[in-house]
């Protein structure tokens, strides 16, 4: 027992008499660490019962001020033309590409809205979308195709890629025989595929003016209305659409990393009766407006 002495453990009862002889020594040599480490406990149960209050707080203040802060996002930085757009693509202009062949590629555009000629200080709202899943908030990429007599669609692209200046404006609306094999939405999420309407449904479809829009500046979805949105510059085509037809114009010049701006309309003599109504889906079969970009490379 005697090495045992000079450490914290504590020995092995071999008697009675050892036994209470120890029970003594014991109760002497830490009467003060119970204390301690009850005192210990006592301080970590405070510390963590504040944590825990600080927590309930801030999710109590941060939730309403995160559910502000969704509904009215800071205005973004307005797109100035004159600042610098570095190339991407440095060196790329010494290869010789009349070896290869580069597939055209779909470009969807990352704004599409509405503007409202009976309500011209209307803003669409943005991200009508977003849902609330179990997980938390989704802010699904999806984006309303929507024309009617009186509200028009407006849409911006940036031509991506390195040469692949040759553009085209597409509507794709698949057939009812393609519609039957898709899946349907996810459950709580809005988005059913089906769910579109192109009226007149005639074989003639519906004719829509694609307009090319005069601006060299990213457009402001939170402003954007029909009072604000960029003057037009010229009619760019009148495509018929309607459904299982690609609805696509002919090419036109599209430099790379340029904005592309175009705003779609009913032709005027399709009256009241003029609808496109849609959500994009990239998914097959495409239920899309987007455009077609094929290589310039010679
Ligand atoms: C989707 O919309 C179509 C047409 O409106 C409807 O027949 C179908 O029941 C809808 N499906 C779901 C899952 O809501
Ligand atoms: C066009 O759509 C808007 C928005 O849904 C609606 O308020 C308006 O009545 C429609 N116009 C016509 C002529 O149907």
């Amino acid at each position: 027992m005697k090495p045992f002495s000079n450490v914290d453990y504590a020995p092995l009862l071999t008697s009675e008499e050892d036994g209470k002889a120890e029970d003594v020594d014991l109760n002497q040599a830490v009467p003060q660490k119970p204390t301690s480490s009850s005192n210990l406990q006592i301080w970590i149960l405070i510390g963590s019962l504040a944590c825990t209050l600080t927590s309930v707080l801030l999710a109590g203040f941060a939730l309403p001020v995160s559910k502000q802060s969704l509904s009215t996002p800071p205005p973004p930085p307005s797109g100035d033309a004159n600042l610098p757009r570095p190339n991407q693509y440095m060196g790329l202009n010494f290869i010789d590409y009349t070896r290869f062949k580069f597939d055209p590629i779909v470009n969807f555009p990352p704004i599409l809205t509405q503007v409202d000629s009976k309500r011209p200080d209307f803003v669409y709202p943005d991200d009508s979308r977003r849902w609330l899943s179990w997980i938390g908030n989704v802010c699904p990429d999806d984006r309303h195709f929507f024309i009617n007599s009186t509200v028009n669609s407006i849409a911006q692209f940036r031509a991506l890629d390195y040469k692949m200046e040759s553009c085209q404006v597409a509507i794709n609306i698949p057939s009812p025989e393609e519609m039957l094999n898709v899946p349907p939405p996810p459950s709580g999420a809005p988005g059913n595929k089906s769910d579109f309407t192109i009226n007149p449904t005639t074989t003639e479809g519906v004719k829509v003016q694609v307009w090319k829009l005069s601006t060299q500046n990213d457009l402001r979805v939170t402003d954007l209305s029909w009072k604000t949105r960029p003057p037009r510059e010229k009619l760019l085509e009148t495509l018929t659409v309607s459904h299982d037809r690609l609805a696509i114009s002919s090419p036109f010049h599209c430099p790379q990393d340029s904005l592309q701006t175009f705003e779609f309309s009913c032709e005027p003599s399709s009256g009241d009766g003029c609808l496109i109504d849609f959500w994009q889906d990239k998914k097959e079969p495409m239920l899309a407006m987007y455009i077609l970009q094929s290589s310039t490379h010679s």
